[in-house]
């Protein structure tokens, strides 16, 4: 084989002789595509080059291939991606183009580039646009930047034709205040539509689906020829095609001063496809031997790539155990790393009752290869048991049902089993000194013995909405509903762990006003643990359901116009800003189907997937007949995919199938182009603030979200005026306290400092620490104290939180990774 990239390539791309993938032949993206180099290109024909050779070139093509044949699949995948982004829209094409031909670069917009007139007209629009508060107006508008930007288009292909760099960047530099526009526009139209609440359908409108296939490179889309394409996990190495991984048996010492888990997995397989490998996941983890079926067996460990994907281990099958039908026990013995990404391992100090160190894990998205070498993709599913053995005095949970312990005055070996197929990323451990109260005869809560009576009291209703559940769901089938209560840097509200979900103590507010997150958690029982997303990129079947669910829950528990209530404010308080603020509305991370390819899904993790979820299947619900036809529906779906892992294709193939006969009004819902679904009235409207001596916790929040959000910053005796009245900086609700902060810090208000900074320290919610560290950051006066108080108390953090807060601060934190 010959590595010489100056050969004449077999289509540029692979080596004419030996046809192996060859090292990115030229640096000219048009080139590289193969279209012609000029601005106005055929779309379509640069579509389909993108696509026959991301065929080609895809990574999953060279899984198998040498180490320097996937790296170089690698490059030409990110070489495509950019090239598509670049050319596939005009704008970018056009700066691209003056760029690398005109030597002209367009940085940020600059002002001085606009003649003084044009200059005024842009700045005169946006305040205009800004003012606007009808509809009509607002979608007339809409069609005039849309016809300004067309006609500044085709005056751009004329001046970059006739390489006119200088005209050409006035009228690059021109459009671009017009996308800006365009957008201010979008975003008023989203958000006069969402004081009410989806309705009826037009093309035209900006809706849930909105970004989902909006990029021309965009292979998730909802079109029926991806569909062919399902595709790998891209977080995971494993070959779970080839070899099947039906359980695993886990014995474990917990070793409080090393911060390990010491001890041996063992895993019951088959060989589906004869193979010489099994390739595993795994994160940091120490490795002593391999065994299968007792014979010795070779492994390699990928060099540590130091990132999120951890690396591939590939474990080499004795030869008579490669073929098809093979039964397989491999018997791995091995440590955790005290970094494990998965784990907090607490000193008994950190504790609330200072008795006993405390640990516990965090495996979703793809943290479980942290805690053992495994198959770490939500598409493949597998029974555990385990052994674990702790200091005495201590409990240990998991994820799965307890099947006793025994002990000496040392140390106490607890029995686990779970009887259920669960993929990885629902593997859990929870050991410390825990309480337990019983609330039914199915569901307990535990927690440090000086929480306990607190949490029973705050999650004491847990049986009634499980009841609820199971009436719109179907039967409970984990047997227990067990809850622990951990300690305040767990980095979640919850988690669905099997058997045992897991809660952030910022769910005790004294109030019973945050058992919604229960009512989630209790939901995921059927969408999430039983019907599974395949990969991460389809995370909205997870959580867009569930969201759902669980509205239908509280629902049910208090009415139909609470669940309305919070599916609008869903909407307004947090999708919206997700799309404008957080992101922006092109941006990949709003769309509902992600490409996860070199992603870390806790960086793409947001509310996006849960609101644009749940907001699609309410929609949904409406078009197609309400409540009474959606819920046989739903269960219809749980219970086609109850113990499998699917992606959005196969969802909507379902329903498809489903509504056979409604297939004209499915048919209205333009899941490809993402259009349209219009808001209806909503029938709640909160009480003005005049009105009501007492808000009630859940309208504070909603009020104050919506201050933040719409209002112009709030002079500062304002806000002393809102403190003294509703005592707002002495909550006890977590949810009042963040959005306080937010409208106080929005107001530059420097008492505030001091209060936000307590609260980013005093406990480890992302969902509370991210935005407030964002902000502090991106407030000059504060942004060194954020900083500081990061650096001081990051070794005290969930691993997990530590991550994305430095990412949120631009401060390097690579998490200590040692390889075996
Ligand atoms: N499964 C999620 C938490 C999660 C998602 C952890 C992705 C890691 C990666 C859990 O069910 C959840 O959604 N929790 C929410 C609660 C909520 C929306 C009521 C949370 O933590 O805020
Ligand atoms: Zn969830």
């Amino acid at each position: 084989m010959r590595w010489l990239p100056r050969l004449p390539l077999a289509g540029g791309y692979f080596c004419g002789e030996c046809k192996k993938i060859q090292p990115i032949p030229s640096k000219n993206l048009f080139e590289y595509i193969g279209v012609e180099s000029k601005f106005a290109l055929n779309d379509d024909e640069l579509k389909k080059k993108f696509r026959d050779l991301q065929m080609r070139m895809h990574p999953d093509k060279f899984a198998h291939t040498s180490d320097i044949e996937r790296s170089i699949s690698g490059e030409h995948s990110r070489m495509l991606n950019t090239a598509m982004k670049t050319l596939g829209e005009p704008l970018e094409r056009a700066k691209y183009l003056l760029e690398t031909e005109g030597r002209e670069s367009i940085g940020e917009v600059e002002k001085s580039h606009l003649a003084p007139e044009e200059l005024m007209e842009v700045l005169d629009w946006q305040e205009s646009v800004a003012e606007m508060e009808d509809e009509s107006m607002l979608q007339e508008e809409k069609s005039n930047v849309k016809k300004e930007i067309a006609t500044a288009m085709k005056t751009l292909d004329g001046q970059l034709t006739s390489k006119d760099w200088k005209a050409s960047k006035r009228t690059v530099i021109r459009l671009q205040y017009l996308y800006s526009i365009r957008t201010a526009v979008d975003k008023k139209i989203e958000r006069t539509f969402s004081r009410t609440l989806f309705g009826e359908t037009t093309l035209e409108t900006p809706g849930v689906w909105k970004n989902i296939c909006r990029d021309p490179s965009d292979e998730y889309a909802m079109c029926r020829a991806h569909h062919r394409f399902a595709r790998k996990d891209p977080c995971s190495c494993a070959n779970g095609d080839e070899v099947q991984v039906s359980h695993y048996a886990l014995r474990w010492h917990v070793h409080f001063p090393l911060k390990m888990l010491i001890g041996s997995v063992t895993l019951t397989a088959k060989v589906l496809k004869t193979t010489q490998h099994v390739w595993l996941d795994v994160r940091d983890l120490s490795i002593r031997s391999v065994t299968v079926c007792g014979k010795n067996a070779d492994f390699r460990i990928a060099p540590n790539v130091y990132t999120f994907f951890g690396s591939r281990m590939k474990i080499y099958l004795p030869v008579d155990c490669q073929r098809e039908g093979q039964e397989l026990e491999i018997v791995i013995d091995y440590s955790t790393s005290p970094d494990a990404s998965a784990l907090q391992w607490m000193k008994k100090e950190q504790t609330q009752d200072k008795k006993a160190p405390y640990l516990f894990s965090q495996c979703q998205a793809i943290h479980a290869r942290s805690i053992m070498p495994c198959m770490d993709t939500p598409s493949i599913k597998s029974t555990y048991d385990a052994q674990v053995t702790v200091p005495a005095g201590s409990t240990c949970l998991m994820s799965a049902i307890n099947e006793g312990s025994k002990g000496t005055d040392e140390e106490t070996t607890f029995f686990f089993k779970q009887p259920v197929a669960i993929p990885s990323y629902l593997l859990a451990i929870v050991v410390g000194v825990l309480a337990k109260r019983d609330i039914s005869d199915r569901c307990a809560v535990w927690a440090e013995p000086s929480m306990v009576e607190k949490a029973h009291w705050e999650f004491n209703e847990t049986e009634d909405i499980l009841a609820t559940a199971e009436k719109i769901a179907g039967k409970y089938i984990w047997g227990r509903y067990d809850m622990v209560c951990l300690p305040p840097t767990f980095p979640f509200g919850g988690m669905e762990n099997p058997c045992l979900t897991f809660l952030t103590p910022t769910l005790i507010s004294g109030d019973r006003s945050l058992v919604s997150v229960i009512a989630h958690e209790i939901a995921h029982s059927w969408s999430g643990n039983l019907v599974t997303n395949k990969s991460w990129e389809h995370f909205w079947l997870n959580e867009g359901f569930t969201m759902f669910i669980e509205r239908k829950i509280c629902g049910r528990l208090v009415n139909e116009k609470y669940r309305q209530f919070m599916s609008f404010n869903g909407w307004t308080n947090n999708l919206i800003p997700a799309v404008y603020e957080q992101f922006n509305p092109t941006h990949q991370f709003t769309r509902l189907i992600q490409d996860h390819e070199n992603v870390d899904p806790d960086v793409a993790f947001s509310c996006v997937p849960y609101e644009k979820g749940s907001a699609l299947l309410f929609y949904l619900e409406q078009k197609l007949g309400g409540p009474d036809v959606f819920e046989p529906y739903l269960r219809d779906y749980l219970s086609t995919f109850a113990h499998k892992a699917i992606d959005s294709f196969q969802w909507k193939d379902h329903l498809y199938k489903y509504f056979h006969d409604k297939k004209d009004i499915l048919d209205t819902v333009n899941f490809d182009q993402c259009s349209g679904l219009r808001p209806m009235r909503l029938p709640l409207r909160l009480s003005p603030l005049s009105a009501t001596k007492k808000m009630q916790p859940l309208q504070q929040i909603e009020f104050l979200s919506q201050l933040w959000q719409h209002d112009p910053p709030l002079e500062h005796y304002k806000l002393e005026a809102l403190d003294a009245l509703y005592k707002l900086n002495d909550s006890q609700n977590c949810e009042i306290v963040l959005n306080w902060i937010r409208v106080c810090i929005k107001a530059k208000w420097e008492k505030i400092i001091d209060k936000a900074i307590w609260f980013v320290e005093s406990q480890g919610r992302l969902k509370y620490c991210r935005p407030v560290y964002r902000a502090l950051y991106a407030w000059p006066v504060a942004q060194k104290r954020a900083k500081e108080t990061y650096l001081r108390t990051r070794s005290e953090m969930h691993p997990i939180t530590a991550e994305m807060i430095a990412k949120e601060l631009h401060v390097r934190h690579s998490t200590h990774t040692v390889c075996f």
